[in-house]
């Protein structure tokens, strides 16, 4: 059993924590969308109770800014609201550290505290 688990395995995040652990030989599972959609509160339930994860990085959120605030407003609440917040529910409900990467249109990268070292 693995201590990490990853949502949204497919993106440039996923892929990137995935190299990280890799190279510190830290065991994960990695879920792709069509493993694990997290706007399914029942199936993220069920997935961190079957994987058990000490951590669970969520890598899976609606990324077309462009498209955030018109045609995809629907699919970004959705997924960016809806879906983190199953992903907070799960992980409060069963003990689990829930991290969640923010962006540069948010902060600008001058905080000197972010360490990608300590992955667990
Ligand atoms: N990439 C960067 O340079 C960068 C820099 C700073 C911050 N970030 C932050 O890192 C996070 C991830 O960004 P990213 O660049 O990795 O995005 P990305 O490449 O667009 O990846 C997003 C992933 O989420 C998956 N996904 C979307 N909806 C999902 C759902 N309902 N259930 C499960 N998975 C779902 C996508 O799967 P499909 O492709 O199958 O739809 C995709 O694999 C974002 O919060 C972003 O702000 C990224």
């Amino acid at each position: 059993m693995s201590k990490v688990m990853i949502v949204g395995a497919s993106g440039q995040l996923g892929h990137e924590l995935q190299r990280l652990l890799n190279e510190q030989n830290i065991a994960f599972d990695a879920l792709t969308e069509k493993e694990l959609d997290i706007t399914d509160l029942d199936a993220v339930k069920a997935k961190v109770t079957e994987l058990q994860p000490a951590v669970l990085y969520d890598c899976a959120p609606y990324t077309a800014v462009d498209k955030a605030e018109d045609e995809g407003k629907t699919l970004n609440w959705l997924v960016n609201v809806d879906g983190t917040k199953n992903l907070a529910q799960v992980a409060a409900e069963q003990g689990v550290k829930l991290v969640y990467v923010s962006t540069d249109y948010i902060f600008d990268g001058t905080n000197k505290g972010g360490s990608v070292k300590n992955l667990v």
